[in-house]
């Protein structure tokens, strides 16, 4: 049988015998709780429901209504006969999950004159992993509301259900923060000397309004947004607005190169934990999530070696080594957090330098260097999310190995990415069950436009999409190698066109 063109693949998928007509609209019915996701669903294909005048009418029926797996609200039922649609769930999310599959399934079976087919067939559905993500660097490139919503929208057709929001890095901070107004003035700007004709300034922030409405919006898609600051390194735009946390005094600037810099925040001068206390207000005013991601990665020591309060504050804490002044700032905004009632998530960096001091129980690890991080996390009783960068989980690498191709640094082919798997070989069930999930990253150097980063998304969101939802045993390439022509055809109706093609 065709695999159903659904991505990710749903766990079970029974064909029924009759064949649906084509139809030219629906008339839709749900249950007061169902209401919003009805709305949302409507805007998300309009062309289905304006035309009351024309013939042809099927029924969508979406209801909220316990089943069989009332103990995960993310699954879902979807059905599909002659006599009607219908969508059900024990849970809101389920239900728009179900409606997403559903929008796939539609816009893959769109035909010419607005007439609509739809195989004959009964899913039943739900996920493998609780956390799906998909993260956009926003500060080495700063991205238009419009993208991210449209690309928040995106990863919400795939069930997806995490974005993860870098909002500050060496290259911009984009988020105004009560009492340092300077951290947008200068911080959210840098000189782009790499376009030698002109002296071009570059940057910008998102308003606390904006950020409201990225929130609403992806929330409304059951897509929760989990904001990072990256600290104490990748810090050039928090020094350049404020050089008294560096240490030494600077002079600092935003940065236009890339890489990792010497410069990050000051571990001995107290004026940082006002600055944090600052920021995540902010944070807590303005993200619902219960986790906030404190980055914690690549953090170089150097300048802390020769500062004369760095070393006085290590010499005070007793740590030995200078590094482990990381774990100690790790564990101050750990606390922080959990006074404001969130749950702190690191790059995993955060395992190192935590043999005085430890890393907070509730810490959860990101392992983005290989799965190995992810797996000592687990062994350490730590919750994990996985995006290891060896498994083709950053998709600012190159699809092929090509010098034609926009991306960076290494290559990660869609069969790459599609294989990505968070449960590492060798688990022991325990450690596996720390796995929340994993996500897939975009990160913007080289990413200038939305366009590209449209053709560095897909269709690799897809294949992590998969990973990280449909069960182990019926995952299959040549399955989703299938699926993919009806998926470009999904994706230019959502004006992604720019996805990568010939697909492979
Ligand atoms: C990272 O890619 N520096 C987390
Ligand atoms: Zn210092």
């Amino acid at each position: 049988m065709k695999p159903v063109s659904i991505i990710p693949a749903p766990r079970r998928v029974t064909p029924g015998k009759e064949p649906l007509p084509s139809f030219s609209r629906l008339i839709p019915e749900a249950n007061a709780d169902a209401e919003g996701e009805l709305r949302v669903f409507r805007e998300q294909l309009p062309e289905l429901f304006e035309s009351p005048s024309l013939p042809e009418a099927l029924q969508l029926r979406i209801e909220l209504s316990p089943g069989g797996n009332a103990n995960n609200e993310e699954t879902y039922s979807l059905s599909l006969s002659p006599t009607g649609i219908m969508v059900r769930s024990p849970g809101t999310k389920g239900l728009y999950h179900g409606l997403q599959s559903l929008r796939q399934l539609l816009l893959a079976g769109r035909e010419e004159g607005g007439r609509w087919t739809l195989p004959c067939l009964e899913i039943d559905d739900g996920p493998r992993f609780s956390w799906r993500g998909f993260m956009l660097d926003c500060s080495r490139h700063f991205y238009s509301l419009s993208f991210i919503k449209k690309a928040i929208d995106a990863a919400s057709l795939h069930h997806l259900n995490v974005f993860h929001w870098h909002l500050t890095d060496d290259q911009g901070w984009r988020l105004p923060v009560k009492g340092y107004p300077l951290l947008t003035e200068i911080g959210a700007f840098r000189h782009d000397s790499k376009t030698t004709w002109q002296d071009l300034v570059v940057g910008g922030f998102y308003t606390h309004e904006e950020i409201r409405e990225v929130v609403r919006y992806a929330a409304e898609r059951h897509v929760e947004v989990v904001p990072e600051v990256d600290l104490p390194g990748h810090a050039s735009a928090i020094l350049a607005a404020y050089p008294n946390l560096g240490c030494t005094g600077g002079p600092y600037r935003v940065e236009d190169r890339y890489g990792i810099f010497e410069d990050v925040l000051c571990a001995g001068n107290d004026d940082i934990f006002p600055f944090f206390a600052a920021v995540f207000d902010t944070l807590s005013e303005l993200f619902p999530s219960k986790y906030v991601h404190i980055g914690g990665d690549e953090v170089k020591f150097n300048r802390w070696k020769e500062c004369p309060k760095c070393r006085s504050r290590l010499a005070e804490l007793k740590l030995g080594e200078t590094h482990r002044l990381q774990s100690w700032i790790t564990v101050r905004l750990a606390n922080m957090l959990e006074d404001r009632g969130k749950t702190p998530i690191g790059w995993d960096e955060v395992l190192e330098g935590t043999e005085v001091l430890g890393l907070p129980k509730d810490m959860i690890v990101m392992s983005w260097r290989g799965q190995e991080g992810g797996i000592e996390a687990s062994r350490r009783g730590h919750r994990v999310i996985m995006t290891p960068l060896t498994e083709g989980c950053y998709l600012n690498f190159n699809h092929l190995d090509s010098p034609e191709e926009p991306g960076h640094l290494e290559t990660a082919t869609v069969a790459k990415s599609y294989a990505m798997d968070p449960a590492a070989p060798g688990m022991s069930s325990g450690e596996e069950a720390l796995i929340l999930g994993g996500q897939c990253n975009l990160w913007s150097e080289v990413i200038y436009a939305s366009r590209i980063a449209e053709y560095m998304l897909f269709p690799r969101m897809g294949a992590i999409a998969e990973g990280l939802w449909s069960p182990r045993e019926i995952r299959s390439l040549e399955s989703f190698k299938e699926r993919l022509p009806a998926y470009g055809k999904v994706l230019d109706a959502l004006d992604l066109t720019h996805y990568r093609g010939p697909l492979q």
